[in-house]
C-alpha cells in the first residue's frame, strides 16, 4: 500500500523538492500535502510546481497560542490523511503532545550529526568545537527537541578552510540524498539507519 507523506517546510523547502522529487516510480510513498507555517515561503511555489497540494498555517496570528497554532496544523495534515509527516527545514518547536500523537510517524532532517548539537547554529558550533567531522541527521521526531532515534546519518570532513556558511553549502546536497534515501526505507518499513560518506 503506497504511503501518504505530508512535508512540513518554513522556508526554501530544498528538502522538501527533494523528498517530493524521489517519490516517484516503484518509491512506496507518494507526496499528498505540503504545509508552512508561512504563507510566504518560497517552498510552496515549488511544490505547486511539483503539482503537490500546499497549504498555509501562518504561526504569527498564534504568538503565545502553541497549542492553538498546532491545532490548525493537525486539521490541515489529518485532511490529508498522511501515514508520514516530515519536516524539511520547518523552523517551529512542537509541542510534546503535538510529536506523541505522530510518534513513529514522524521524520526530521537536522544539520548536524546528532546527537551532537541539538538545536540551532549547528555549523558554527563544530567549527567553534574544532571537530574534523560534521554531518546531518535524519531522526524519528518524539517528544525531546532533536532527540528521537536516529535513521541516517550523512558525513562530512571539516576543513581549515570551512566556514559556518560553506559547512552549511557543502550540507545541504548530502541533506537532500539522505532525506530521500531514508523515506525510502522508511516508507518500505526499515527502519535501519542509513549512513552516508561524502
Ligand atoms: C537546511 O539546512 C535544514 O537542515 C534546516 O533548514 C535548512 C533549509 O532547509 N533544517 P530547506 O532548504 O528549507 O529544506
Amino acid at each position: 500500500m503506497t504511503k501518504r507523506v505530508a512535508i512540513l517546510i518554513s522556508g526554501s523547502g530544498s528538502n522538501m523538492v527533494s523528498l517530493v522529487k524521489s517519490m516517484t516510480g516503484d518509491h512506496p510513498a507518494r507526496p499528498v500535502l505540503v504545509l508552512s507555517n508561512n504563507p510566504a515561503a518560497a517552498g510552496l511555489k515549488k511544490a505547486q510546481d511539483l503539482h503537490v497540494p500546499t497549504g498555509a498555517i501562518d504561526h504569527r496570528p498564534f504568538a503565545g497560542d502553541r497549542v492553538g497554532f498546532e491545532s490548525k496544523l493537525q486539521e490541515a495534515l489529518l485532511a490529508a490523511h498522511p501515514d508520514i509527516v516530515c519536516l524539511a527545514g520547518f523552523m517551529r518547536i512542537l509541542t510534546p503532545e503535538f510529536t506523541q500523537g505522530w510518534r513513529g510517524r514522524m521524520l526530521n532532517i537536522h544539520p548536524s550529526l546528532l546527537p551532537k548539537y541539538k538545536g540551532l547554529n549547528t555549523h558554527a558550533r563544530a567549527l567553534a568545537a574544532g571537530d574534523h567531522e560534521h554531518g546531518c541527521t535524519v531522526h524519528e521526531v518524539t517528544a525531546e527537541l532533536d532527540g528521537g532515534p536516529v535513521l541516517g546519518q550523512s558525513v562530512i570532513k571539516v576543513t581549515a578552510e570551512d566556514t559556518a556558511d560553506s559547512l552549511a553549502a557543502r550540507l545541504l546536497p548530502l541533506e537532500h540524498e539522505l532525506y530521500a534515501a531514508v523515506l525510502r526505507r522508511f516508507a518500505a518499513g526499515d527502519r535501519t539507519p542509513v549512513t552516508l560518506r561524502a
